[in-house]
């Protein structure tokens, strides 16, 4: 049963018992929001209720007891948190981390460029692309050697994060998951432990060298990571914070891991979504290549600033992220009792607003299932920066994603080069929907594996 309770699933419940419906597991409240009106209740109306977040133990665990901004509880601590990510280290002027996208996006071009004329795992490939974006921005150059070591650290985590632990539901079922679960999350933490701490300690010798060098004050380099800029913050074991906000070693491993899993799949789900969707809709392909033609012709590369230009490619963003939200659950919990739409929500209810569901309800959106890219140029079409709550691929609101700017910058980066660069074609004469014609752009043709 739980393997149904997922967006799909969730959504079918929906139509049976409507866009605010109850359930229970074990000992745990659950509310499925599933419309538009809704989800302006609760992360509008009502957001101070219901901004904070659920955690199962082993998120609990691994989130140095939810040290991080993620899984914090809306409150002072998680403020904190909140305004250190959003003014330094997802800040559009800490350029290092836009630098990394476009480094990794080159680099990314060619090697599909060494494959043309054969079949490529575009999903794998983009994972790949998003790893390194985030490994970059966040660890900088210095650490590159153990970036394989820390994918497999975060591997387990990510297989723990979602593994079934019957104790989340009936706390004294616990032992049936047993001593063999806490083992596993006990080695996980701890080779994240290791991990980090040896680039902590990097990052803290190299910071003490440039303050010897410039008598205690700081200076902002370009190439600074975001540990560098979270180092500014730390504060324990007798080191001085020089800003008013003291933050510890736990806090900085799980941030770094906040970044990791917010900005990896989520950004390499849509890209991979955005293709498949291209080349299933060939016609949409050919439009979003014209305009790639007319903005930046055919003797360059695109660059960022033809990106405000890419009027269509953004609707073609859009439309993908309406029907492939990379988190089609957006999970809060209740701080206290509530009330909506007369229907009572007692606290620390589980709140699962199905991102998926809603933005293809077919109250909200005409051919809800269709992808129609265009639809985003009609006037008054719906935005996905928080206030038109029937298309919220990045929630809305206190807990809303924090990393939308760079997440946008490297996914309309990214598509653009992959329509620019390539044609796609399913490989084997396997056919989509509708016959692909043969158009070519700069004489490439790659296949989808
Ligand atoms: C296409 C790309 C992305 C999408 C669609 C996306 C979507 C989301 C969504 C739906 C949420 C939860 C909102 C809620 O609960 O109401 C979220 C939260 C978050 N995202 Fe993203 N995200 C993306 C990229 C990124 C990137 C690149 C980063 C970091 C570099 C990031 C970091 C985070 C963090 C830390 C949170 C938790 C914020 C909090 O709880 O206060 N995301 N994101």
């Amino acid at each position: 049963m739980m393997s149904q309770l997922n967006h799909r699933g969730l959504a079918e419940l929906a139509k049976i018992y409507g866009g605010l419906f109850y359930l229970k597991m074990g000992q745990v409240h659950m509310v499925a929001v599933s419309t538009a009106e809704m989800a302006q209740q609760v992360l509008q109306a009502q957001d101070s209720v219901f901004s904070n977040r659920p955690a199962t133990i082993a998120i609990s665990y691994l989130t140095y007891d939810r040290a991080d901004m993620a899984f914090a509880h809306y409150g002072p601590f998680w403020r904190q948190m909140r305004k250190i990510c959003v003014t330094k280290v997802f800040s559009r002027k800490r350029d290092r981390s836009w630098a990394s996208v476009r480094e990794e996006i080159d680099s990314f071009v060619k090697n599909i460029s060494v494959r043309v004329g054969s079949p490529v795992n575009i999903g794998e490939m983009l994972l790949g692309l998003t790893k390194n974006i985030t490994y970059r921005a966040a660890f900088g150059s210095m650490s590159q050697e153990g970036q394989k070591e820390f994918l497999k650290i975060m591997q387990e985590f990510s297989k723990l994060f979602g593994a079934f632990n019957v104790a989340d539901f009936v706390p004294w079922l616990g032992w049936i998951n047993g001593q063999d679960f806490n083992t596993r999350l006990a080695k996980a933490r701890g080779a994240l432990d290791r991990f980090i701490d040896s680039i902590i300690d990097d990052h803290m010798e190299k910071k003490n060298k440039k303050n010897n060098k410039n008598n205690g004050e700081r200076e902002v380099d370009d190439d600074d990571d975001m540990v560098d800029e979270l180092m500014e913050f730390y504060g324990e074991n007798g080191a001085k914070s020089s800003e008013p906000i003291s933050i510890t070693r736990d806090n900085i491993k799980a941030l770094i891991m906040d970044v990791m899993f917010g900005g990896t799949e989520t950004v390499a789900s849509a890209i991979e979504w955005a293709i498949a969707e291209l080349m299933k809709n060939w016609e949409e392909l050919k439009k979003v290549q014209q305009e790639l033609a007319n903005v930046v012709g055919l003797d360059r590369r695109v660059e960022e600033s033809d990106l405000d230009k890419l009027t269509y490619l953004k609707c073609v963003v859009k439309e993908t992220l309406r029907l492939h939200p990379p988190i089609p659950l957006l999970l809060h919990e209740t701080a206290t009792d509530a009330v909506i739409n007369g229907y009572k929500i007692p606290c620390k209810a589980r709140v699962m607003i199905n991102a998926w569901a809603i933005g293809r309800d077919g109250n909200a959106w005409a051919e809800p299932n269709e992808f129609k890219p265009s639809r985003f140029l009609e006037n008054g079409a719906p935005d996905f920066r928080g206030s038109n709550f029937e298309f919220i691929p990045f929630g809305s609101g206190r807990r809303s994603c924090p990393g939308m700017q760079l997440g946008l910058y490297a996914l309309e980066l990214t598509v653009a080069h992959l329509c620019y660069t390539f044609n796609w074609e399913f490989p084997n004469g396997m056919k989509p929907n509708v016959a692909i014609p043969t158009h070519r752009l700069n004489n490439s043709t790659v296949y989808l594996n």
